[in-house]
């Protein structure tokens, strides 16, 4: 399958379409951006960990039963998708404090929650991303009831998931961001990525942070906690 033209360019990825509408290609760049693109930067080598450490998570939720809008991998950086109407949602797991959640509530980082929490934001970038709640989605449209309450089973299965095989690798996931989008018959499926970008990753022993964090907080080593993460995720899914 060909890239055509480019169809999108968001922060981290670049798409394209192909000779099939209902395919995309996605091409994963190594651009970082962080506090709604305020900060910018490059990580090396980011766009080829996204890419496979995302399509190999893909396969394991599809295992699980949950449908993405995976399909194949083209290259290092490019991979074969579903062409999906994004649902303009961030849904937001937390299996532990960290990040916007200490500072909105006033808590330290790393207790641990009996139940993991969900919330939502409405992706929107001029409005800085902001939280809402489902009543608000469902006031501005952004998805059906159904879809909602889909999502958050979907959501909450991909935890069990990440919990499982993170934890087999050494590695806790403190929180994630996920995007769904519909297919061209409707259908919701996991879209956008899973990577240390979108996931807070710690180091279960000792807690170092080995995701997109180092970048945001400019602690240093950040290429080489995204190298870390990928090596754990290899020895793992032989
Ligand atoms: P937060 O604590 O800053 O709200 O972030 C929660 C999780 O969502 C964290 O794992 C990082 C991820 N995230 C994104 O993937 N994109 C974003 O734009 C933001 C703000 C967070
Ligand atoms: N990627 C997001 C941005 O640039 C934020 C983040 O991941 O922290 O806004």
């Amino acid at each position: 399958m060909q890239k055509l033209e480019q169809i999108y360019e968001g922060k981290a990825k670049k798409v394209y379409s192909t000779e099939d509408p209902n395919l995309v290609i996605v091409d994963y760049k190594d651009d970082a951006t962080a506090f709604n693109g305020l900060k910018k930067g490059t990580i090396v080598g980011k766009g080829v960990i996204n890419n496979q450490m995302t399509n190999r998570l893909m396969a394991k939720m599809e295992k699980a039963g949950i449908p993405t809008h995976f399909v194949e991998e083209l290259s290092e950086r490019e991979t074969l998708v579903k062409r999906v109407e994004i649902v303009p949602l961030e849904v937001i797991i937390r299996n532990i404090s960290a990040g916007s959640f200490a500072k909105h509530y006033g808590v330290e980082e790393g207790i641990v929650f009996d139940a993991p929490t969900i919330e939502f934001s409405y992706k929107n970038d001029d409005l800085g991303d902001p939280l809402i709640n489902e009543y608000h989605a469902l006031a501005l449209k952004l998805a059906s009831k159904e879809e909602i309450e889909q999502i958050k089973k979907y959501a909450f299965a991909v935890n069990d998931v990440l919990k499982a095989f993170w934890s087999e690798c050494g590695v806790t996931i403190v929180d994630f961001k996920l995007e769904f989008g519909r297919t061209s018959d409707g259908t919701i499926v996991l879209a956008d990525e899973i990577s240390p970008d979108t996931c807070r990753l710690w180091d279960s022993k000792t807690h170092e942070k080995l995701d997109k964090d180092r970048f945001r907080r400019d602690m240093g080593g950040v290429e080489d906690a995204y190298s870390e993460i990928m090596r754990r995720l290899l020895r793992h899914d032989a």
